[in-house]
């Protein structure tokens, strides 16, 4: 009995300066191993006299439980003391700044169709999507370009296979349109268009163009005009004035193609307008009857209009951008001006 007191007061004063895990598992091994304390007094217990066994056994079979009592209890205590380290060196401070975030921006190109886009459905237009591959026929021989129409050269063709291209123009829009809606139409349709062309400050292979058609009973030259008009004062300030001149396209007849006075120098002449005192915006006509015809559409009862404006040099004068190259190039310095 004396001797178990002896033991267990020994541990309770080792237990207690023992600070981690594997000083714990020392004391463990040392008192309740094979070869410990208890397994020691276990063997001098199958030596003793049967009347002294039995108290002995008992006081044994005490100690070991206080043993393990103790194991456990530190443990836990253990378990404690290093969760609680764990936190304090995990603390977040919620009053550090957060990190900036880095947001992107919209292209200028993009900010300037989405304006024109909302422009046109807030007036009744109806938004149609097409994509950047495009036949033959829609992009030429439905617009009443041939093959060997010398108006093919006028737009040097990516051709993907003898029937398929990229779009020169957003106008094959305007077949797909036809073909599919009966009139009265009110459509735009605003995407990327391809020719092969030499890149530099004002030229790119690429460029973006918005395609507007109207076709009605009684649509005349002056709502053209009238529509025009209304696009670029809301572009470029309603102070701005337009220049109309006749042109020549397969698809329209008549055609011409729309300048506006250059918001900048009023048409005196200065370096954005390359001293011409306009800037060239738009083609646009009288869609052809032949265009119309062929798309299912009677010529005889119904007019259309028809015009294709051009985002990119719109938005650089818009934005204040001078080469055009510097809107393909996808500087992050550029894009971050136009938040
Ligand atoms: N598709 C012409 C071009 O890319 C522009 C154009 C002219 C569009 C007359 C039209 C139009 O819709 O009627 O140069």
């Amino acid at each position: 009995m004396e001797k178990t007191e002896m033991i267990l007061q020994e541990a309770i004063k080792e237990i207690s300066k023992i600070v981690d895990k594997h000083e714990l598992m020392a004391f463990s091994t040392k008192y309740l191993g094979k070869n410990g304390i208890l397994s020691e007094q276990m063997k001098i217990l199958r030596e003793l006299p049967i009347e002294e066994k039995r108290s002995f056994g008992e006081s044994l079979n005490i100690l070991r439980d206080k043993l393990n009592d103790l194991v456990k209890t530190k443990d836990k205590e253990i378990e404690f003391s290093l969760l609680k380290e764990k936190l304090e060196k995990e603390k977040v401070d919620v009053t550090i700044p957060a990190k900036p975030k880095e947001y992107g921006t919209m292209h200028p190109i993009e900010i300037l169709k989405k304006d024109l886009i909302d422009y046109f459905i807030e007036r009744g237009y109806t938004l149609r999507d097409g994509g950047d591959i495009e036949t033959d026929y829609y992009c030429f021989e439905a617009l009443n370009v041939p093959k060997e129409h010398p108006a093919r050269e006028m737009q040097d063709t990516f051709y993907i296979d003898s029937e398929t291209v990229l779009r020169t123009h957003t106008s094959a829009m305007q077949v797909r349109t036809m073909e599919s809606t009966q009139p009265p139409i009110k459509m735009i349709s605003a995407g990327n268009a391809y020719r092969i062309d030499e890149v530099d400050a004002t030229h790119s292979p690429v460029f973006g163009q918005l395609e507007i058609l109207v076709v009605d009973k009684n649509v005349t030259m002056a709502d053209l005009i009238g529509t025009l008009e209304g696009v670029v004062k809301h572009l470029l300030g309603e102070k701005t004035n337009i220049r109309v001149r006749p042109s020549y396209f397969p698809f329209t007849e008549p055609s011409i193609e729309a300048d506006a006075v250059c918001p900048k120098c009023q048409g005196k002449g200065c370096s954005m307008c390359k001293c011409s005192g306009y800037i060239e915006m738009l083609g646009a006509g009288m869609v052809h009857p032949k265009v119309l015809e062929m798309s299912g559409i009677d010529s005889t009862v119904y007019k259309g209009f028809a015009a294709g404006i051009g985002l990119d040099r719109l938005a650089m004068m818009k934005f204040g951008v001078s080469d055009l190259r510097d809107l393909y190039e996808n500087d992050i310095n550029l894009l971050k001006q136009f938040k």
